[in-house]
């Protein structure tokens, strides 16, 4: 069932993403990098550890020594802190610049692990092994690395490419309902903004998906691929259209930094997304019947269309103090259908309020409350 898929912009990146069904084949793929490096150092979070480090350790190239650093799990781990730990490991292990990293993880091991990979001496190459369905359709791909830094949200961070994104597909099969469902919220994203056939199937296939048929989910993710490697190709460094891939983002940032991180990072951005489709709706440019599906969607695969005790003047307050908002204007992404999304910048306070007001509606069945750290 092996599959590839290759990321490329001439002069500047070009790698392979490896959907597997094991580890098996990782030695070879490694090999094929033609990497110069003696150690790898395997970089995972301590729930990651328990179930798959060790088969990971047995799959790499047997001429290379390995060493594993692992940090407790958790999104408040995602810091300068545990960056420090690693640096600190690193040169205690005599890495050098020929050497690598491998993240085996979801989003906060990828994202701390490249952004350790690309300061670490001037930068030295890594591999995304993303085990979480948010990582393997989104963050494991296009070289966004960073950590949190105080209440700001990947405020410190690096564009650095991995060298390989080499997915085991089996790690799915661990993975709980919750982050399942925050891994959905960026799948119906990138078909809200790029692929309106991909979300029609999405529809189409709730049932063998929630069932986690392997055969659909591989497909699933390579369609999602497909299309972030597409965005990252054509804008590496966000100077224009890799903004939509933020859809939900703006007030899905905000909300969850308001509820102190206590709702996960899909959620906050599927309910995000309601946001933005509700003011698109309002802008003309969306149907109310599109706006429906979206929360019908949203219900399906778990995800909330309503956030209980929002303060709406505190959650447009905090989403001026996102990274992408220049000169304390919100940056916004809209729908003008289903599969395409389009970048505002003309989105005033009164519309965002309104539509924080619209998730914080306490009449709605799906709604996401406080869930315990
Ligand atoms: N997750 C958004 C991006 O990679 O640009």
């Amino acid at each position: 069932m092996e599959t590839i898929l290759r990321v490329t912009r001439e002069h500047a990146f070009d790698y392979p993403i490896v959907w597997a069904a094991d580890f098996a084949s990782l030695a070879g793929h490694i090999a094929d990098l033609h990497l110069s490096c003696a150690k790898v150092c395997v970089v995972t979070d301590s729930h990651v550890e328990k179930l798959y480090a060790e088969s990971l350790l047995s799959a790499l190239p047997e001429d290379i020594h390995a060493d594993l650093f692992v940090f407790p799990a958790g999104e408040e781990q995602k810091n300068l802190d545990t960056v420090n730990e690693l640096y600190y490991f690193l040169i205690e292990k005599k890495y050098s610049r020929k050497d690598i990293l491998v993240a085996l993880g979801g989003g906060v091991v990828g994202d701390l692990t490249g952004y350790a990979a690309a300061t670490y001496l001037r930068g030295i190459d890594f591999i995304q092994v993303p085990t979480t369905l948010l990582a393997q359709v989104d963050s494991s791909v296009g070289g966004k690395t960073g950590v949190d830094f105080r209440q700001f949200k990947n405020m410190i961070g690096a564009f650095h490419q991995p060298r390989m994104v080499y997915m085991n597909m089996s790690t799915l099969s661990t993975l709980d309902d919750v982050l399942f469902s925050c891994g959905m919220g960026e799948v119906l994203k990138t078909g809200l903004i790029r692929n309106a056939a991909l979300y029609r199937w999405l529809d189409e296939q709730r049932s063998a998906i929630m069932e986690r048929r392997p055969e659909t989910l591989a497909y699933m993710i390579r369609e999602c691929c497909k299309v972030k490697s597409g965005v990252v190709e054509r804008d590496p460094k966000e100077q224009g259209e890799r903004a939509i891939l933020n859809l939900g983002h703006t007030i899905g940032h905000a909300v969850e930094k308001l509820k102190d991180f206590s709702l996960p990072h899909g959620h906050c951005v599927g309910v995000g997304t309601v946001a933005a489709a509700w003011l698109s709706v309002q802008r003309g440019l969306l149907e109310q019947k599109d706006l429906a599906w979206i929360e019908e969607m949203n219900r399906i695969y778990g995800l909330p269309n309503r956030v209980e005790e929002l303060s709406a003047e505190k959650v447009l307050e905090a989403t001026k103090l996102d990274k992408k908002a220049a000169n304390g204007r919100v940056r916004f992404i809209l729908l003008d259908r289903i599969g395409n999304a389009v970048i505002d910048d003309t989105v005033t306070d009164e519309e965002i309020l309104a539509a924080i007001r619209y998730i914080g509606d306490r009449d709605s069945s799906a709604c996401a409350g406080t869930r315990r750290k």
